[in-house]
């Protein structure tokens, strides 16, 4: 039997988060109601009628084939449960190519705690100048000239990118998702914030963009101070709104009478990297720092009616709602940077629909064209995909480049349906497998809005294409999207092309009057999470169907509601709340947890999604005390983490810090990004 770690006390917020991170991050969100209390059911009709236009539009002989084929594809057999047995006494780990370390068990260790026989360093913390002439960092004299050139707080999202001509090193880019205000200032007061903190703040949140340096014959990486790509985009930087819905009346201001230049962008979670060599970048909770909203100002987003967390609106009037009321409607969006180009203003996609997004990763379709996938992180709310009408064009000539900078303004939005092929009274929301063995199904894309050229059309009968593209959440309710159990991160696997989401947990399901388990979202009242894996009918990323099954269901193994692609239970590591995904060059997925709930901290794990180790999930490192662990990036020599949020925990101040991480007592507490490497100077797992 597997020694648990006690658990945590009971926390009203539903996930392992503690107070701190519910406030600070999303704005206290699992303290409101579900904002989703539409009733889907009812549109059964409008999806017919979508279904049968969006038919009406597509290819004959397409869906000649697809009746030919019986309209899916089905997902390969359980794997053999089958283990290799090990080499007891030759020192070497087993495990699946890139999976070959010695998996860290749960524990609470205030530090990042990595396998046997690997090394790690801090790439950069909250702080660290990148910028010219920026000053070194000094919690106690802080100010926001200083931040707006030092790297942000609460680093999230990274992509690395290669940097040609310049010997061992690579572009990092970092979203910072949000302050912890308590943690940043000695004596903070939060009904009463200065000028300077919230201007701090300001900069503290945003993108950074930071050369690094590799270390020869290790993993390690240290940050390149002034280099000329090196960038911040912070809230008060500017941002260009482009496709459909820029310009319309909903996104107009008074500072901004046409609509198309937005300052800031806010609360970026995760993103992705587009095949184009540019980066995505999702806002997430953006609700949280808009003042005095109203039903018009709402439309099931949880915007408050009262004063912000961060009484931001004290110091601009764009975050009072009652004096700008579409600000609002110009956050929520997927932000595409270009970092080689340090001139260059960053878009906000509109064609990629507004809502919570979590993150934002491409793939490509035969013929070269772009399909993103994207989760709206709250309870209950759905997953979508666009699909571009425009392809990519190869090569690195700057028109091939201008061109590939256009190709996420035209195409159409969907929103996904997911349906179970087990009878619904078998999903009994234990997590009990029905009678077929597997958590499984077909899914539609229903299509929400198309944009092009000439203008953009709606799907959706009673909204316009505005509409849909400002309001996403209530176009997904009325063409009767499932109801997801917080989709976050998600990572097409760039060998099988099958798509991995991260649903992170859904404490409310089946809770109330709140919906109840469905065979994609099986556990009511789920605490651990699920992760989802789709195939696209024919392997074709713009089909309008798919096939999925749950890969993992999380929690601790010996848990019987927990599943790991049918892989032996007893070889797993225990997981709990899977957040952000990411595959190594092996066709491994990695995922990084947020909020544990078994009472270890958060970490990352690797598995294998093929093979006879498919569902073979082992930790490979755990974060210091209070910490998420966010932005995994998994290259042959080194595995970059954020960790984010570190001694985020109740009671914790600067006076009185809950971590000593990274630089030991006495030290602010500072979220900071990690490199982890091979001391024998040997690749990742293998
Ligand atoms: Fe920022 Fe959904 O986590
Ligand atoms: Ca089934
Ligand atoms: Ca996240
Ligand atoms: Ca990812």
């Amino acid at each position: 039997m597997r020694k648990l770690l006690p658990l945590l006390s009971t926390n009203p917020h539903g996930g392992g988060r503690s107070a701190l991170t519910c406030r600070f991050r999303c704005g206290d969100a699992c303290f409101h109601e579900v904002p989703n209390t539409s009733d889907n059911e009812y549109v059964g009709d409008v999806i017919a009628g979508v279904l049968s236009r969006r038919s009406a539009l597509r290819a004959a002989a397409v869906v000649t084939v697809a009746s030919a084929a019986g309209g899916a594809v089905v997902l390969g057999g359980a794997p053999e449960a089958v283990a290799r047995p090990g080499k007891p006494g030759s020192g070497k780990v087993d495990g699946a190519r890139g999976l070959r370390f010695a998996a860290v068990a749960p524990n609470t260790a205030d530090q990042v705690t990595v396998p046997a026989g690997y090394a790690q360093n801090v790439v950069i913390r909250w702080g660290e100048p990148i910028l010219r002439g920026t000053p070194a960092f000094d919690s106690e004299k802080q100010t926001a000239k200083a931040q707006a050139g030092q790297f942000g707080y609460n680093n999230d999202f990274l992509s690395l990118l290669p940097l040609r001509g310049e010997h061992h090193r690579q572009v990092l880019v970092a979203n910072h998702e949000y302050t912890d205000e308590v943690l940043m200032f000695r004596g903070y007061d939060s009904e009463n914030p200065t000028r300077e903190q919230v201007e701090i703040a300001w900069a503290a949140h945003g993108l950074s963009v930071v050369v690094v340096q590799e270390e020869h014959r290790s993993g390690k990486l240290t940050p390149v101070t002034r280099h000329h790509l090196n960038r911040r985009l912070h809230t008060t930087s500017e941002f260009e709104l482009t496709g459909p819905a820029a310009g319309s009346d909903l996104v107009k201001t008074s500072v901004d009478p046409e609509g198309r230049i937005v300052l800031g962008t806010l609360n970026n979670c995760a993103g992705g990297t587009t095949p184009w060599g540019t980066t995505l970048h999702g806002e997430e909770n953006f609700n949280q720092y808009f003042a005095f909203g109203s039903s018009a100002t709402d439309k099931r987003y949880g915007v408050g009616t009262g004063a912000s967390e961060r009484k931001w609106e004290r110091f601009d009037k764009r975050f009072d709602l009652r004096q700008e009321p579409n600000e609002v409607h110009r956050q929520g969006w997927v932000v595409e940077l270009d970092p080689y180009d340090p001139d260059s203003t960053p878009r906000k996609r509109t064609a990629l629909g507004r809502f919570k997004h979590e993150a934002a990763q491409p793939r490509l379709t035969e013929d070269g064209r772009p399909v993103v996938y994207m989760g709206d992180d709250e309870r209950f709310d759905y997953f979508y995909k666009f699909v571009s009408s425009k392809r990519m064009k190869k090569g690195g000539s700057r028109a091939a480049r201008e061109h590939n900078l256009t190709l996420l303004d035209e195409g159409t939005l969907y929103v996904a349906k997911l349906t179970g092929d087990s009878p619904a009274a078998e999903i009994d929301g234990t997590g009990k497998l029905p009678n077929d063995g597997e958590f499984d199904g077909s899914g539609q894309w229903i299509p929400l809005a198309t944009a092009s050229a000439d203008g953009a059309v709606s799907h959706v009968p009673g909204l316009t294409a505005d509409e849909v593209f400002v309001f996403t959440r209530l176009a997904g309710d009325k063409v009767g999207a499932t109801k997801m159990d917080r989709p976050e991160d998600v990572e097409p696997s760039p060998r099988s092309g099958r798509v991995y989401v991260a649903l992170t947990n859904n404490s409310n399901r089946g809770k109330g009057t709140n919906p109840g388990a469905d065979e994609a979202n099986p556990r009511n009242l789920n605490k651990h999470g699920q992760i989802l894996e789709l195939a696209e009918h024919w392997d074709d990323p713009a089909s309008d169907g798919f096939a999925w099954r749950l890969f993992l269901v999380a929690g601790d193994p010996n848990d019987p509601a927990t599943y790991f692609a049918g892989f032996p239970k007893e070889k797993v590591s225990p997981i709990s709340c899977p957040d952000n995904v990411a595959f190594d060059p092996h066709g491994n997925l990695w995922i990084s947890t947020d909020g544990n709930q078994l009472g270890s901290h958060d970490g990352l794990f690797g598995v294998a999604t093929q093979g006879e180790r498919r569902g073979e999930l082992k930790q490979f490192l755990t974060v210091p005390k209070g910490a998420e662990t966010c932005g995994p990036i998994i290259q042959d020599r080194r595995v970059l983490v954020s960790v984010q949020h570190p001694g985020e925990l109740d009671g914790a101040s600067v006076e009185n810090p809950k971590s000593e991480w990274p630089d030991g007592p006495g030290k602010i507490v500072r979220p900071s990004v990690v490199s982890v490497w091979r001391t024998d100077g040997r690749d990742i797992g293998v």
